[in-house]
């Protein structure tokens, strides 16, 4: 079986995280997000790679103070189910817990599997930072059926 690696991502996979993202954004399930914010914040993204090619992505953002957001997390439709979400999450949490004391959280309508790495379900407005940045753009706005989960380890 072909293994997949779980690496941060670079310049190169803009584009092809840019059509992951972009599946899932038209389905509600992520917020979408352009090449020109993905080549931007690329650094910040971590992506599973397989047979030379992007199956699945997650991002974080700063919020300063400690505070980050994991966001942009999808793996490809193929793909699910094998793991590869669990392996993003945690590469993650890993990147953000080798800074000092932080709160992780994200917004999300699969609470349940954040659930499985420690997050709780707490009340959106615990993070007003985001919803001025992104709820207010979103799609959602008023019928929002996201969750908030917060991890503090
Ligand atoms: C959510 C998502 C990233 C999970 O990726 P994945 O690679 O399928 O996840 P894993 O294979 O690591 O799943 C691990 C476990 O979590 C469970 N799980 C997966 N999605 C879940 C969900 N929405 N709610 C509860 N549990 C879930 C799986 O059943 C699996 O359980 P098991 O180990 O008992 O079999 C993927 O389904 C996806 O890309 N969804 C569309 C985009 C999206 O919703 N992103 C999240 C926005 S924050």
């Amino acid at each position: 079986m072909d293994k997949i690696q779980i690496r941060s991502a670079g310049k190169k996979d803009v584009e092809p995280i840019c059509r992951l993202l972009s599946q899932y954004a038209s389905r509600k399930l992520v917020l979408p997000r352009s090449q020109d914010e993905i080549s931007r914040h690329v650094r910040n993204f971590c992506v599973a790679e397989k047979n030379g090619r992007v199956i699945g992505c997650c991002a974080f953002r700063d919020y300063g103070c400690g505070l980050f957001e994991i966001r942009s997390l999808a793996v490809s439709p193929r793909s699910v189910g094998s793991g590869t979400g669990s392996r993003l999450v945690d590469f993650m949490i890993d990147r953000l817990v080798g800074k000092d004391k932080v709160k992780i959280f994200a917004l999300t309508t699969s609470a349940g599997f954040f659930h499985r790495f420690g997050f709780r379900t707490v009340e959106k407005d615990m993070f007003p930072q985001k919803i001025w940045s992104d709820c207010s753009k979103c799609p959602k706005l008023n019928d929002c059926d996201e969750e908030a989960v917060l991890l503090e380890p």
